[in-house]
């Protein structure tokens, strides 16, 4: 299939884009490079030995999706492209609802009058909210979410499952990613976020490589086994693998389904340091330090739905995890900016 990747130079897109091409599909990518980088898409092409057709444009600019559609007959698009700091978010609520927002109904709009009517959507299991028990399953109910990024998240799928409605052709995937991390094996692409870190993976590797002096693990008295906050955390290539299989089912299904990717376990903060240290054989100061505001005490996906539907589930665990990120940020230590 041909298919379009908005924000495919980033984390997820350039590992789905390799993923994709393994499965000999061919991927377009879409960037404005906001928040990536060229040089992921250059280091894509090393990975899989060919060039990837790339166009750096913004999703909300209407000529240029048009432009873009006309030029190619997608089968299928994956949309990643959007802001995603949920610090910022808060911060910053209306330029993440003009771009989250605009970004999916320019694309949606272009895709209709070009009659590509089968997306595959970057959500999150923010969208659950805090909910009473785990592990999280796609029947529960939304408890609403605590911050301005994840409400686009919730509004852009029901913009999605709307368009099911109004069109029963559409086909629509909603992925709800836990926590992504690792990176290529290769340690050529992987996560290379700007300024400090806020989420624990990327500060992890960046106090391992001693850019950052110590880690503060947000909190030590909640109800889990070691106090420490309890997350489920899904190598990269493995959720690139999933939306692989998420575009062969929207290729053969018409309405709108919601999708777990996560792998059903979840680790502690301290979990994961500490499998850090042991296989990469490097220290991670840290120290312990209050609850970061917003933050849930635990959560973990129930991942059957991904098995059942798509034949999908994860095989990398918490050491190629580790390893990985520890290699790409081993062998780059200023990410693409070298
Ligand atoms: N943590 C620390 N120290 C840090 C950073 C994080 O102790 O410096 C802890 C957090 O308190 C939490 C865990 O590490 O217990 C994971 O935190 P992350 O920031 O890595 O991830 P979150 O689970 O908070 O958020 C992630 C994504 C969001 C998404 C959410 C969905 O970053 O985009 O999962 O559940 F919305």
């Amino acid at each position: 299939m041909k298919i379009l990747l908005t924000g495919g130079a980033g984390f997820i897109g350039s590992h789905t884009c390799v993923e994709l091409i393994n499965a000999g599909h061919t991927p377009v990518i879409v960037d404005n490079f906001i928040n990536s980088s060229a040089e992921s898409v250059r280091r894509i092409e090393k990975i899989v030995g060919r060039s990837v057709p790339l166009y750096e444009a913004d999703v909300s600019d209407r000529e240029a999706m048009n432009r873009i559609f006309d030029e190619n007959a997608f089968d299928c698009v994956i949309h990643f492209a959007g802001l995603k700091a949920v610090g910022e978010s808060v911060s910053q609520p209306l330029r993440y609802y003009r771009n989250n927002l605009d970004t999916t109904l320019t694309l949606c709009e272009t895709m209709q009058a070009h009659g590509v009517k089968k997306i595959v959507f970057s959500s999150s299991a923010t969208v659950y909210g805090n909910q009473p028990e785990v592990p999280y399953r796609e029947d529960m109910q939304s408890l609403g979410c605590t911050n301005p990024y994840g409400w686009t998240k919730y509004m852009i799928e029901k913009i999605l499952e709307g368009q099911t409605v109004a069109d029963p052709e559409w086909s629509v995937v909603l992925l709800r990613y836990f926590n992504p991390i690792g990176a290529h094996e290769s340690g050529l692409i992987g996560e290379d976020p700007s300024g400090i870190p806020n989420n624990l993976m990327p500060y992890v590797a960046k106090v391992a490589v001693g850019e950052l002096k110590q880690l503060s693990v947000f909190g030590n008295d909640y109800p889990t086994p070691d106090g420490t906050g309890v997350r489920d955390y899904i190598h990269v290539v493995d959720l690139a693998r999933g939306h692989v299989k998420a575009c062969d089912y929207a290729a053969g299904h018409t309405g709108s389904e919601i999708i777990n990717l996560g792998t059903g376990h979840g680790y502690s903060v301290l979990d994961l340091v500490n499998t850090f240290m042991k296989v990469n054989n490097v220290n991670v100061p840290y120290v312990i330090a209050p609850r970061r505001p917003g933050d849930i005490a635990e959560n973990y996906a129930d991942p059957s739905k991904a098995k059942a539907l798509l034949g999908w589930e994860a095989e990398k665990n918490l050491e190629d995890m580790c390893r990985d990120t520890y290699r790409f940020q081993s062998q780059n230590p200023k990410g693409y900016h070298t």
